[in-house]
Formats: structure tokens, C-alpha cells, sequence
């Protein structure tokens, strides 16, 4: 890989610092139904791949669902809807909610969890890794112009979910659009209320 020049360097910077300040967490019915070329999913995973992880254990699967690949997972989100303890779990109208919102997004990618035995590291290492590559999943779809939200209701976490992708530990998933509308913006306290300096 080139170096990159020392004129560049800030140039990169606002580039890569902007995009963490565009990056906004976008409701799902915000979301236009046009499809993500093949190619910019490739690069957004490829960019996930590229994520921190100790050992270079990638201790990380994901599984996309597109197009009307998407149905498998809204049927899944259903039955697992259907199993949890959400207090409406049995309502046919809840778990046509859950059907129905899949199709909302054209793409849904879960993060896996998949540790590589036998374990090497503390398991935090393994799922802040995980976690690492979610960031970059949402980083490179903003850089696209792409709308994201990492979610992690109750059938995109449960064990039935997990079982059927396979997946010894679920992380949620992240679903990716276009957006009809600018997303709402955010808060974060200044950094003066969570940065300790020591410099002397
Ligand atoms: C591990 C994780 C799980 C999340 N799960 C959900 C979720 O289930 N539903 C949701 O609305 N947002 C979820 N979010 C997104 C947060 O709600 C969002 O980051 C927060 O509202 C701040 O908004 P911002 O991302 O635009 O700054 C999740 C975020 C993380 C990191």
C-alpha cells in the first residue's frame, strides 16, 4: 500500500471525519425501495472485513438479504416474533409488523458472531472486533450516501434467528437504503464531559 503524501493527509481526515458526523441512524420507513448495486455491497463488506481483530481471528460472518431474498428473513423474523416473550408475540397483526418491515429496507446484513476454536482471547475481544466491523458497515454505506440503523429487536436477536443463519452468537443486523429524507440529526455530549487529558 502507497503512503499517503503529507498534503493529502488533511484532506483524508475531513473526508473520514465527516463522514462519522454524517453518519445518522435512519428510520426504516424513511427509506426509498430502490435496490444498492452488487458492487457498492461488495466494497461496504469488503470495508467490514477490514475491521481491528486481534490475532486476525475475523471472528465475524454476515448474511445479506436482498431482492426476494428478503422474504426467507421476514418469515424468519415472524416466527421468532412469534416465539419470544414480547407481549404481543401471539398477535397475527405483530408478526405481520415484523414481515412487513423487512421489505422496507432492500438490504439486511446480520452480524454473526463466530469465534474461531479453540478461543483464543477474552470473548470481548472477539465481539468488540464484531462490533469494529459493524462501524465500518455503517461508515462505508454513509460515504455511499447510503441511510443505516444497526437494530436489535427482539427477533433480530433471538436464538431462533441465530439457529437458522447458523450462527453460534447474533448481533443484531443492520439494514441499508436510500433515504427520502435527510435523517434527523443527533446529539453527543462535548468531549470535555468524557475526555480525561494528562499531560504533564
Ligand atoms: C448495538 C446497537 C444496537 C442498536 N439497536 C437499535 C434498535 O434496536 N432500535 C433502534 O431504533 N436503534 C438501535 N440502535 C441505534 C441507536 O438507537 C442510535 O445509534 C442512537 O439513537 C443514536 O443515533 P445516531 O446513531 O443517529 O447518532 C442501536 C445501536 C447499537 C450500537
Amino acid at each position: 500500500m502507497q503512503a499517503m503524501s503529507q498534503d493529502a493527509q488533511p484532506i483524508a481526515a475531513q473526508i473520514v471525519l465527516d463522514t462519522i458526523r454524517q453518519r445518522r441512524t435512519t428510520d426504516l420507513l424513511k427509506l426509498r425501495p430502490d435496490p444498492i448495486p452488487q458492487d457498492i455491497l461488495e466494497n461496504i463488506l469488503s470495508a467490514a472485513t477490514w475491521a481491528p481483530t486481534h490475532g486476525r481471528r475475523e471472528p465475524w460472518r454476515f448474511t445479506v438479504f436482498t431482492g426476494e431474498g428478503r422474504r426467507k428473513l421476514a418469515d424468519l423474523f415472524a416466527r421468532a416474533y412469534a416465539g419470544s416473550s414480547a407481549p404481543d408475540h401471539a398477535s397475527p397483526e405483530a408478526q405481520q409488523n415484523q414481515r412487513d418491515r423487512v421489505m422496507k429496507a432492500p438490504v439486511w446484513i446480520s452480524l454473526e458472531l463466530h469465534i474461531p476454536q479453540p478461543p483464543k482471547f477474552p470473548q470481548w475481544e472477539e465481539e468488540d472486533a464484531l462490533a469494529c466491523a459493524a462501524q465500518n458497515i455503517l461508515l462505508a454505506a454513509t460515504a455511499y450516501g447510503l441511510a443505516s440503523k444497526w437494530v436489535s429487536g427482539v427477533a433480530m436477536i433471538s436464538p431462533l434467528t441465530a439457529q437458522e443463519l447458523g450462527a453460534p452468537e447474533l448481533r443484531g443486523f443492520i439494514f441499508l437504503g436510500y433515504a427520502a429524507e435527510a435523517p434527523k440529526d443527533s446529539t453527543r455530549a462535548p468531549i470535555g464531559e468524557k475526555v480525561r487529558w494528562v499531560q504533564e
